[in-house]
């Protein structure tokens, strides 16, 4: 699956080309940001790499000491995390000081003092992205470690603009981006649902009602994204007096809706801390 001018060519190493590794990979083609030929992917089962291979172009490889010894410039984690010291361990017979490509880690828990105790006086960036990066509207936070320098951030900042907006942390911030932008498309799921249900209750088809809460959801987030608006500047534009819309937000006050986001934001970092430990 790979071949000599390949091989002298690659730049981005993918260690894992699941479904996270899978969105990189095709939107850093589609940009234009690499080549397929630039690229090389490892991943243990055969049908997968034939798929990655045949649909993306790129060279592809069972063996993750490959990827990290041939990409000159990223080398892109993107298992899950229970296999990461199993991979470290695999890499550790191979790493050289001499040849020092960016470490950039998806891997939801591991630390930057995981990375470089795995990558010693490696450049190492820890990476934490979410599920719309699949179809580029995602949102990836990146720290960096202490062998990082300002050219290593541009190239990761680069890689994950591909899937969508970049934002720099300290690391120290990672657990309350999980609690956020990691979890958070599941808290914005289950209020789509919520207001689909809502539309039934009050007699819309379900197909409808879907539609509705969807595009709703979907066209808020647009305008507020286009329009620089506070979010609170928005609800008083769409609020007329004695109107729906206010006695609406009488109910979601009542039932604390507010409350409920703040603590489900702080809860989920809580156990983001935990889970850490
Ligand atoms: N999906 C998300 O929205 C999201 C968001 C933030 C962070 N992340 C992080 O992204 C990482 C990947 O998530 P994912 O959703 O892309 O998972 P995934 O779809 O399961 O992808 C992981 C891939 O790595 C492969 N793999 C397993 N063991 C390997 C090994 N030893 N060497 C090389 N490749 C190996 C897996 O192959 P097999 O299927 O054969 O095991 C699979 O194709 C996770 O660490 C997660 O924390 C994901």
């Amino acid at each position: 699956m790979t071949n000599d001018k390949q091989l002298m060519t690659t730049k981005l190493g993918l260690i894992g080309g699941g479904v996270m590794g899978e969105a990189l990979l095709s939107r850093l083609i589609a940009r234009g940001i690499y080549l397929p030929s630039e690229i090389i992917v490892s991943e243990p089962q055969p049908a997968r790499r034939n798929f990655l291979a045949q649909q993306y172009n790129v060279a592809v490889t069972a063996d993750n000491c490959q990827v990290f010894t041939t990409a000159t410039e990223v080398v892109c984690l993107a298992v899950k995390p229970q296999v990461f010291s199993a991979i470290a361990q695999e890499l550790a017979n191979v790493i050289d000081k001499g040849h020092a490509p960016l470490i950039i880690s998806i891997l939801a828990g591991i630390t930057l003092s995981h990375l470089e105790a795995a990558f010693p006086q490696l450049p190492v960036i820890r990476a934490m992205p979410n599920t719309p990066a699949t179809v580029g509207a995602g949102i990836t936070a990146i720290a960096a470690g202490a062998y990082t320098q300002p050219h290593h951030l541009q190239t990761a900042w680069q890689l994950f603009s591909a899937v969508g907006e970049v934002v720099e942390v300290s690391e120290t911030l990672m657990d309350a981006v999980t609690g956020l932008s990691g979890s958070g498309p599941a808290y914005v799921a289950l209020m789509v649902e919520a207001l689909a249900d809502g539309g039934v209750a009050a007699g819309l088809p379900r197909a409808i009602a879907n539609q509705l809460a969807l595009q709703t959801v979907l066209g808020t987030a647009q305008l507020l994204h286009a329009s620089k608006l506070h979010p609170a500047e928005l609800k008083d534009r769409v609020t007329s007096p004695g109107g729906t819309t206010i006695a609406g937000i009488a109910q979601l006050e009542k039932a604390a809706f507010r409350f409920a986001l703040i603590e489900a934001v702080k809860a989920a970092t809580a156990r983001s801390q935990e889970l850490g430990k």
